[in-house]
């Protein structure tokens, strides 16, 4: 079959998931979609709480990935440890709450499992790698298809972890950056890749603050509390068509939307 996945760009503040709810099942009704991975990070701004994790469910989110701002909210830690549809970066050590890998049932039975991991240049170095962490994850995986959100910075960084998982991996796309990327692709071995989704919330912004509070930090002010910028609101997703005979990701297009 053609397994189609939708991976939603960062979910940014109360502004994104109220985009979230209102687009993401027109979205995969529109596109067919089987199943559907978003980035709920920055649901809280920094972090996420249980209630918010379950708006993002509500809208249509099979599962949810985390990345640097996992920890930001204390009261998400139980919530990671107790249900298995969210995920937190794999190459996190192992004695931190929850986890980073699950396998889901898709449609005719369909083994899908999702791998979270982060990166480390530029970002947090204290990481295990994320080249070891997938090696030592995918070795023994017994899943159909396997998609990967890679939270990084740098885009070197991803590209490398797409072509060293090319042939093992169906799709793997980049978050983090909050800024979408033109470089949908499929690899030479199957993989489908894109170095950034961009992000789910005000359009009007730097990353989604609002923008006076970023030219604040780098004019040298005070440190201020960000706020979520206001206006017009996006939606960043990118849909991966992936042939289950061949195993191979077939297509990789942008579908976002902007109110
Ligand atoms: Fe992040």
């Amino acid at each position: 079959m053609l397994f189609r996945v939708l991976a939603v760009g960062d979910v940014v503040g109360e502004a994104g998931l109220d985009t979230l709810h209102r687009h993401l099942r027109t979205l995969i009704r529109m596109n067919d979609v089987h199943f559907t991975v978003v980035n709920g990070e920055n649901a809280a701004g920094v972090g996420l709480l249980p209630r918010q994790a379950e708006e993002i469910f509500d809208a249509g989110a099979n599962v949810i990935t985390l990345g640097n701002h996992t920890w930001d909210k204390q009261q998400i830690q139980d919530y990671l440890e107790d249900n298995s549809y969210i995920l937190r970066p794999a190459n996190y050590a192992s004695s931190l709450p929850g986890r980073g890998l699950g396998i889901y049932e898709g449609p005719k039975g369909l083994r899908v499992a999702v791998l979270s991991l982060m990166g480390r240049l530029n970002l947090n170095p204290h990481l295990h790698s994320p080249f070891e962490t997938a090696d030592d994850l995918l070795a023994n995986l017994e899943a159909d298809v396997t998609l990967v959100d890679f939270h990084a910075e740098a885009t070197s960084e991803k590209g490398a972890l797409a072509w060293y998982l090319d042939g093992r991996v169906q799709a793997m796309w980049g978050t983090h950056t909050h800024i979408p990327t033109a470089d949908a692709q499929v690899l030479p071995k199957g993989l489908g890749f894109i170095s950034d989704l961009g992000m789910t919330g005000p359009k009007e912004s730097v990353l989604g603050i609002a923008p006076q509070d970023s030219i604040n930090l780098f004019l040298g002010g005070l440190p201020r509390r960000y706020q979520t910028a206001s206006g017009p609101l996006k939606l960043d997703c990118v849909l991966f068509t992936i042939d289950t005979e061949t195993g191979r990701c077939t297509e990789v297009s942008r579908c976002d939307i902007c109110d």
